[in-house]
């Protein structure tokens, strides 16, 4: 009789109020900083993962909304089959598996697509498996996985990913949860085009910046400040602090050698646009990840304001309003 392990969860992608940007560790995928994150409510990936007998080797297939379902080969699956190895020695598993991940927003939008992807496959493979992780457990899990920002989507609303310095310690933690503030990110895609330089890259780089030692003596401060921010619900105090620290991700990677820059015209027209809005009356702030596309933060109270602000620019393709969400879980509503 043929064996069959087969599981299904959902895992968020999260936007960035202060920025994981280095590694004191590449292959445990440790942070040099503390960074704190809201996990989001419509941006997700949908995984299902099944181990079987049946299967003589891994498949990898991804869909993205509006796209068709693709089988991923090289480098795209290598992290994914990766972490299904790592998670298969611990469960003493020698089968070989399929996984189909379904996002609900369009391929390259700027969205964390790994930070969903890999929070979705680590727990619909343990889940699999029956590894039985707590959530700190399926945090550093996660995180091993190579994309560490996904570390953070195992909760749901306001997180703290705690640096840590090793292995053990070095994972997410929940603040607040998702019904604690009423805040949206709305997403403005300037760009649908993959990124030059992926954000593994980025980390690589940039300890090669003159600043970089510097945005590391700031990160403490910046950390508490969001985090009291976010506390009190305080959105000027949070919003201060998330454009600083989102400008100076981006000069660190201006200024590492070689440079990148990930901003287009596109992105620096909203970063004025936001800033004249705001004088207009609008509480609204800009953050950016590793590359162009804005996310807009304000209250829900400005939700409707900001998106027509930002449609009547004409240069975005797509907007995408995102409220805060819950942690990556388990559902019985499989893709296959
Ligand atoms: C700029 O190494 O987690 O988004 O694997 O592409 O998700 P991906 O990247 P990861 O670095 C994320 C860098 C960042 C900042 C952040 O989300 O903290």
């Amino acid at each position: 009789m043929s064996e069959v392990l087969k599981a299904t969860a959902i895992g968020p992608s999260n936007i960035a109020f202060t920025k994981y940007w280095g590694q004191l560790d590449s292959v445990l995928v440790l942070a040099n900083n503390d960074s704190i994150s809201m996990t989001l409510g419509t941006c997700v990936a949908r995984t299902t993962v099944c181990f079987s007998s049946e299967y003589g080797e891994d498949r990898v297939t991804l869909g993205f909304m509006g796209g068709e379902d693709v089988d991923v080969v090289g480098s795209k699956s290598a992290r994914v089959v990766a972490q299904l190895d790592r998670l298969r020695e611990m469960a003493g598993v020698d089968l070989k598996a399929r996984v189909l991940s379904h996002t609900s927003f369009p391929e390259g939008a700027g969205i964390a697509s790994s930070a969903a992807g890999f929070s979705a496959l680590t727990l619909a493979a343990s889940e699999a498996l029956d590894l039985e992780f707590g959530r700190k457990e399926l945090s550093i899990q996660t995180r091993l996985a190579g994309s560490g920002s996904a570390c953070r989507s195992v909760y749901g609303g306001f997180v703290r990913w705690r640096a840590g310095e090793t292995s053990e310690t070095s994972c997410a933690e929940q603040i607040a949860p998702a019904d604690h503030w009423q805040l949206r990110d709305i997403v403005a895609v300037v760009s649908k085009g993959e990124k030059k330089v992926s954000s593994l890259g980025g980390h690589r780089l940039a300890p090669t910046s003159p600043h970089y030692a510097r945005r590391l003596e700031l990160m403490p401060e910046r950390n508490d400040r969001v985090q009291e921010a976010i506390l009190t619900r305080d959105i000027e105090k949070l919003g201060v602090v998330t454009e600083e620290d989102a400008v100076d991700l981006h000069v660190m990677a201006m200024t590492s050698n070689p440079p990148v820059y990930y901003w287009n015209e596109g992105s620096v027209r909203l970063m004025r646009e936001v800033r004249e809005w705001r004088g207009e009356g609008v509480p609204c702030y800009f953050t950016f990840d590793a590359g162009p596309n804005a996310h807009i933060i304000c209250e829900k109270g400005y939700e409707e304001e900001v998106v027509q602000r930002v449609k009547s620019l004409e240069v975005a393709s797509s907007v995408l309003v995102n409220e805060p969400g819950e942690g990556s879980r388990v559902t019985l509503d499989h893709l296959f």
